[in-house]
């Protein structure tokens, strides 16, 4: 990564010379919690949803995160403003720290890094056209899809969903509980309308709790727009009328294609609620 800038435990260092412990337990077990942000006009957007987050995950597998959020910002900071770009990528890792092998025993205090580079958007003519998703069922051992109540270093499923569904050359792997619910995207929430409502999963079928998802619902019912938290089966994707999914880095990006069924170009819902967090997104930079 050679444009990338990464403060590791409070030096900056260039990417390419970022070096961590093989004996980090993020290193040995995944045993660490991320998030992945991206700035506006040069501030992290949605940084307090992003930090609460953080600190949800870290308390849900007793990390402690060994100092507070001010001291985060200030290492971001640091970070963001010796990258020469307008808009800047953010990721903020904080593992376990270094053990000694056992998944329980010694361990030091927590490694924190902070990865900051230009920002790369996609293209506007793929949010024109859309994307096609490619369905991953998850074997199933895996039933309860992945625990919403942390962000994990463990991106076991996602790498495997990704993977299927570029072979497949689709876009992003749309992953499918073993019962034949539809989850989420390998690294975005997936959304449906039907009826003119606007549909997504609700946390507990086994999906993280993305924050543009809940950006999205949370203009939705701002705006008075139709939505519902509900399951929805793989056999019944075809009778939707529009799909998207979210992420932070990517937004509101319209589907045109799931597996062999075509959605066309994106719909008017779509495109509304694309319209629709673009504004909470500059409001929340106003703010
Ligand atoms: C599995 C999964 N779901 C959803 C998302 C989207 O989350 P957010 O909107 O917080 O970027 C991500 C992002 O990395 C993800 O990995």
């Amino acid at each position: 990564m050679n444009d990338a800038l990464v403060n590791l435990n409070g030096r900056l260092v260039p990417g390419p010379e970022a070096r961590i412990s093989v004996f980090d337990r993020g290193f040995l077990f995944g045993d660490s919690v991320y998030e992945v942000l991206r700035t506006l006009q040069g501030r992290p957007l949605f940084w307090a949803e992003h930090v609460a987050r953080l600190q949800a995950s870290a308390g849900y597998l007793g990390l402690d995160l060994g100092g507070s959020p001010e001291l985060l910002r200030a290492r971001v900071d640091e970070t963001l403003a010796a990258v020469p770009s307008a808009e800047k990528y953010l990721r903020v890792i904080v593992t376990r720290g270094e053990g000694d092998l056992s998944l329980t025993g010694a361990h030091g205090p927590a490694t924190w890094v902070v990865i900051a580079r230009p920002l790369t958007l996609l293209p506007e003519s793929v949010y024109r056209e859309g994307c096609a998703l490619q369905t991953f069922r998850l074997p199933a051992t895996d039933a309860s899809g992945l625990d919403p109540r942390a962000k994990t270093g463990d991106k076991r499923l996602g790498v495997l969903a990704e993977t299927a569904a570029r072979q497949a050359g689709a876009y992003e792997g749309l992953r499918v509980a073993p019962d034949g619910r539809v989850l989420e995207g390998a690294s975005s929430t997936f959304f449906w309308v039907r009826d003119g409502v606007v549909h997504t999963p609700p946390l507990g079928a086994g999906i993280l709790a993305g924050i543009t998802r809940a950006q999205v619902l949370r203009v939705l019912a701002e705006t008075g727009m139709p939505f519902a938290e509900a399951d929805l089966q793989v056999s019944d994707l075809p009778g939707a009328a529009e799909a998207f999914i979210t992420s932070t880095v990517r937004g509101v990006l319209p589907v045109n294609r799931i597996d062999a069924h075509l959605y066309g170009p994106p719909g008017a819902v779509t495109l509304a609620v694309r319209a629709a967090y673009a504004d909470a997104m500059a409001r929340s930079v106003a703010e």
